[in-house]
């Protein structure tokens, strides 16, 4: 297994390009599977999910097939094409990889009638039911049944509009039924959807394909059934959660870097916290610059929300800045009930947290040290690469397969700002 080095210490400045969000990506290739025209992507990110998704899309007998990115995006452009669909199931080896994978579920039963999803696997941060795709698919007349750990649902008649409000704020689930309520016949009003800055990217999508759709980017969503999509072309979406990592890490090693090709107001929430904690950031068009010349990191307190809150995505990247302010921190896990599996491995630093619940209470200390450690999940392991860009000596991270998943080129991205990492082969 690669591991990744880093030599902390160094002083960070420069320019880094923001990536094509995975979070869009991935919804927006379920939604090739909606029509027989082709969907074409750009700015795609060059992602272990991305291709772990292309395998079940292949594996449903979708076409797919890279190209060059257009030249003013980071990623790389995709064609789509589901016309000719062999297969509804998909498998457990492929759907347990990545939850998102389960999402292919909407798109399928509301073209054909039928899919057979296997129950979803994903980052090991809590139980993440799928009770509301259900709920919300049985309202649109879907039967459903769970066997052998697949969801096997039938909508032989096609799937009817419907009124639904879900019992809390879900985005893939949102993602799923907005997607299955393009082609059923009639309404559906999906009431306390999520606001994700993704959904509004799926919706553009869809609506670019032929689908009606109102409301996106609130918590009620109009959908009214049309009997057909066609193809469409979309660049997906900048990646806030790679943005506001970027910010953290400019904040934590003083900066100033420069984020360019964002969307600065999905990351508000982010960047106000920054500000807090005694970070200057400048906004600008589609750049942010963030930087702390001089003084402490402040102590600031937070609380995950769904969107436009503060995100779960950001949690981990937060507390390791966190750990070397000055005072004590509380933080607040309210979106996953699992999900500070950092916390030891940022004690390994030296950090000073202690949990108590949903909150991890930091008591920031004078400086962190190298260790070996070890990433629990996606958004950890980049984590950890913040908590080493700061800490004295060189930090060996294992089982960086985690970042891979949802980082596009971290290393190459922090290195042309003059971080010293680098990774080894196994
Ligand atoms: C998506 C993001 C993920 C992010 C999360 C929350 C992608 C690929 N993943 O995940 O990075 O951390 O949103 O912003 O976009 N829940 C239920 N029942 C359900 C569905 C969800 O109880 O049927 C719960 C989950 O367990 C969790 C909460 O709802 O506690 C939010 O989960 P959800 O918004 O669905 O997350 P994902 O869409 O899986």
């Amino acid at each position: 297994m690669d591991t990744l080095h880093i030599k902390g210490g160094k002083p960070l400045s420069g320019v880094i390009p923001i990536s094509g969000a995975k979070n869009a990506a991935l919804p927006l290739m379920t939604a090739a599977l909606l029509t027989e025209g082709d969907v074409l992507l750009d700015n795609v990110p060059r992602l272990t999910d991305v291709r772990t998704l292309i395998r079940l899309l292949t594996e449903l007998g979708c076409e797919a097939e890279f190209s060059e990115g257009s030249a003013d995006s980071f990623g790389q452009g995709l064609r789509l094409n589901a016309a000719n669909i062999t297969s509804t199931t998909a498998p457990y080896e492929l759907v347990s990889q990545m939850r998102a994978s389960f999402w292919v579920l909407g798109p399928l039963l509301t073209r054909f009638g039928e899919a057979r999803v296997s129950l979803p696997g994903g980052c090991a941060i809590g139980a993440r039911p799928v009770d509301i795709y259900i709920k919300g698919l049985e309202a649109m007349g879907a039967s459903i049944e769970i066997v052998d750990g697949y969801v096997h649902a039938t909508a032989r008649n096609g799937l009817k509009g419907t009124h639904f409000r879900s019992s809390l704020v879900s985005v893939g689930a949102t993602h799923t039924l907005m997607m299955a309520a393009t082609l059923a016949e009639g309404e559906t009003v999906l009431e306390n959807a999520a606001r994700e800055p993704e959904v509004g990217d799926l919706a553009a999508c869809l609506t670019a394909m032929g689908a009606r759709i109102e409301g996106a980017g609130t918590d009620t969503i109009r959908i009214t059934g049309v009997k057909k999509l066609g193809g469409a072309n979309h660049r997906v979406l900048a990646d806030r959660i790679e943005a506001g990592t970027f910010a953290i890490a400019a904040a934590m090693t003083g900066g100033p870097i420069t984020l360019t090709g964002l969307v600065p107001e999905t990351i508000d929430a982010t960047l106000s916290v920054l500000r807090a904690a005694g970070a200057r950031v400048d906004v600008s068009g589609d750049r942010v610059t963030v930087e702390r010349t001089a003084g402490p990191i402040r102590a600031v307190d937070v609380v995950t929300e769904v969107y436009p809150g503060f995100p779960t995505d950001l949690q981990a990247q937060f507390m390791s800045l966190m750990t070397l302010a000055d005072g004590e921190s509380e933080i607040v896990e309210r979106i996953f009930e699992n999900r500070f599996m950092h916390v030891q491995e940022l004690a390994r630093f030296g950090a000073n947290i202690s949990l108590h619940g949903d909150m991890a209470l930091v008591h920031g200390v004078k400086r962190l040290t190298a260790a070996p450690v070890m990433a629990s999940d996606l958004r950890a392991s980049a984590a950890l690469i913040i908590a080493a860009l700061a800490a004295e000596g060189e930090t060996i991270v294992n089982r960086v397969y985690h970042l891979d998943r949802g980082f596009e080129r971290i290393e190459e991205k922090l290195r042309a700002c003059g971080a010293e990492i680098w990774r080894e082969k196994a």
